[in-house]
This record gives structure tokens, sequence and C-alpha cells, in this order.
């Protein structure tokens, strides 16, 4: 594949100084914050281009990657619109600020509405955006198809596996969400089949609109560069006197995965290269 032909186009989303903090804090004369009792994020910028390739739509992934307790959720429910920052936010492709509704949410537990089918479960995603009834469940029925689970679509949530009930949740996401949606550590607890496949879900949602983006949060870094097209690595900075951890997490690191050779390849798993970058990006935990 020619990995030269691309090209950075519109910016889809942008996180502007971004800040949250919990308990008491302080803003300075230009809103920005000067004391917190404690700051989970600190001025947090990003921005996410759509990435074009002749002849092909090509969605986004943006793997966020980061140590435990760092923030990572924190900022994901930020971009998803679920809490609001303490300081500056996050814009999507319209110029508008994110709204939970736009942006999808697929939470680890994958909840449903336990008393609902699957399929009633997809067909209340659907209306949400005001899709009729039957057009609702003409696209669910589609994608338990495409997803290999049509045989759940009658089933109670409690009757799935946890594979499948990912899929449902991942279904009922996109459904009720517009070219946006963030998944929060999907790869934990699966097999190496499910995690696999799980990739494979992901790419192909991903690429079924140009705009389409996906913020994948993980801590299995082989499988964050096996999906994504670029790798924020979300840490603190270290006080030079005392090396101790600043409060306040940022994106500290940015690896761009196309220019490193390592996107929207298929034998990645192969080559030399994957697993040399993958032990690179383990040992750089240390630092953040
Ligand atoms: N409502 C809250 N009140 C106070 N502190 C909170 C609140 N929610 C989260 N935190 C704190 O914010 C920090 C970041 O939490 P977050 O859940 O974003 O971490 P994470 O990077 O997603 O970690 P993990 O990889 O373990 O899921 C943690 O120290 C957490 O205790
Ligand atoms: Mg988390």
């Amino acid at each position: 594949m020619n990995q030269a032909a691309f090209a950075l186009g519109d910016v889809l989303l942008r996180s502007e100084h971004v800040s949250l903090a919990f308990g008491d804090y302080e803003l300075d004369e230009h809103g920005f914050l000067k004391a917190a009792e404690k700051l989970v994020l600190n001025d947090v910028n990003l921005e996410i281009h759509d990435i074009t390739r002749p002849g092909m739509i090509t969605g986004q992934v943006v793997g966020l990657l980061g140590p435990s307790g760092i923030g990572k959720t924190c900022f994901a429910r930020i971009i998803a619109g679920l809490d609001i920052p303490t300081t500056g936010q996050v814009l999507l492709h319209n110029g508008q600020p994110t709204k939970a509704g736009i942006v999808g949410f697929v939470f680890q537990n994958y909840p449903l509405f336990e008393d609902r089918t699957v399929i009633a479960n997809l067909v209340l995603a659907g209306r949400q955006v005001g899709l009729s009834r039957a057009k609702a469940r003409d696209k669910a029925m589609a994608y338990l198809e495409r997803f290999k689970i049509a045989q759940c679509a009658k089933q109670w949530p409690r009757e799935l596996s946890g594979g499948q009930r990912q899929r449902v949740s991942i279904i009922q996401q996109v459904l009720c969400s517009e070219y946006f949606i963030v998944f929060d550590e999907p790869f934990s607890g699966l097999d190496p089949l499910m995690r696999e496949e799980t990739i494979a879900v992901v790419k192909e949602i991903v690429n079924e609109d140009e705009k389409n983006t996906a913020i994948i949060i993980t801590h299995d870094v082989s499988a964050a560069v096996c999906s994504s097209d670029r790798l924020l690595l979300v840490g603190r900075d270290f006080d030079p006197a005392t090396h101790n951890p600043v409060p306040g997490a940022r994106i500290k690191y940015t690896f761009d995965l196309v220019a490193l050779g390592l996107a929207w390849r298929t034998d990645l798993y192969k080559d030399p290269k994957f697993l040399e970058f993958v032990g690179e990006i383990e040992s750089m935990f240390h630092e953040l």
C-alpha cells in the first residue's frame, strides 16, 4: 500500500486548553487554572484532522495510552460531552462544542437496558437520533448481521456472552452518535481472537465514513498500534528538583503511525518494526 498517498484535511475535533480539577480551585484573570485541590488534567490540547486517501474512505483512529489513574477516562468523558471541563473546551468539526449524543461512548462494562431485548435496545438508540422505528430496526439488523450476531436480536442482555455484549454496545453507540466514538478499554478481558475481532470491528465502523473518528483508550499497546493511525501518550511532568510528578496530566508524546509506516496494515504482526515499536512505547510508560 502506498502510505505516502494521504493528506490531512479539516480539523474534526479540537481540545482547547482543557483542564479538570476536583475540589476547590482558583482561576486567573485569563480563565486559566491558578490553583486546584486536585488537578487531574492540565491544559490538554489536541487536534484530530480528517485523513484522506485518494479513492478510499479513511476514518481516523486515535489511540490514547497512559498509566492507570492518569486521567484518560476523565478526558474521554469530556471529549464525549459527558463531563464539563474546569477550563477550556472541546469543539467538533462544525465549530460546536461537543455534546453527548453526537459523540458516542462505549463504556468498559457495556451497559445495556437489561429489561429490553437486544433489538429493542438498538431500536431505542436509533430512535434517539430521530430515526423511524422501521428505519432504526433495519439499521440495527444490518449491523447485527455484519458483526455476526443477528441470532442475538431477540435475546435479553443477560443471555449474551461478553464479546456479544461488547458488539451490541458498540452498535448501540454507532446508531446514536454522529461520526465520533470513544472506546474506554475495549480490549480488556478479551482473548486474543476476540481482541483481533474487536480491532476489525472498530476499523470497519471507522472506515464507513470519511469523517468517522474513533478514540481508543487502552493499556494494550500492541492493540493500540494495530488499530490506530496516531498514538497519544498521556502523562505528567516531573519536577526537576524533586523528581516528583507535577499534578495534572497532559499529552506528553504523539506518534504519527502513518509516517512511521505502521498504520493501515494487515500484516503488522509480522513486521519486526512493529514489535520494536511496541516495546519502545511500553518502556516509555516509566516516563509518564
Ligand atoms: N469524581 C471524582 N472526584 C475526584 N477524583 C476523581 C473523580 N473522578 C476521577 N477522579 C480521579 O481522577 C484521576 C484520573 O482518573 P481516570 O479514571 O480518568 O484515570 P484513567 O487514566 O482512566 O485510569 P485507568 O487506566 O485505571 O482507567 C484519578 O486519580 C481519579 O481518582
Ligand atoms: Mg480509565
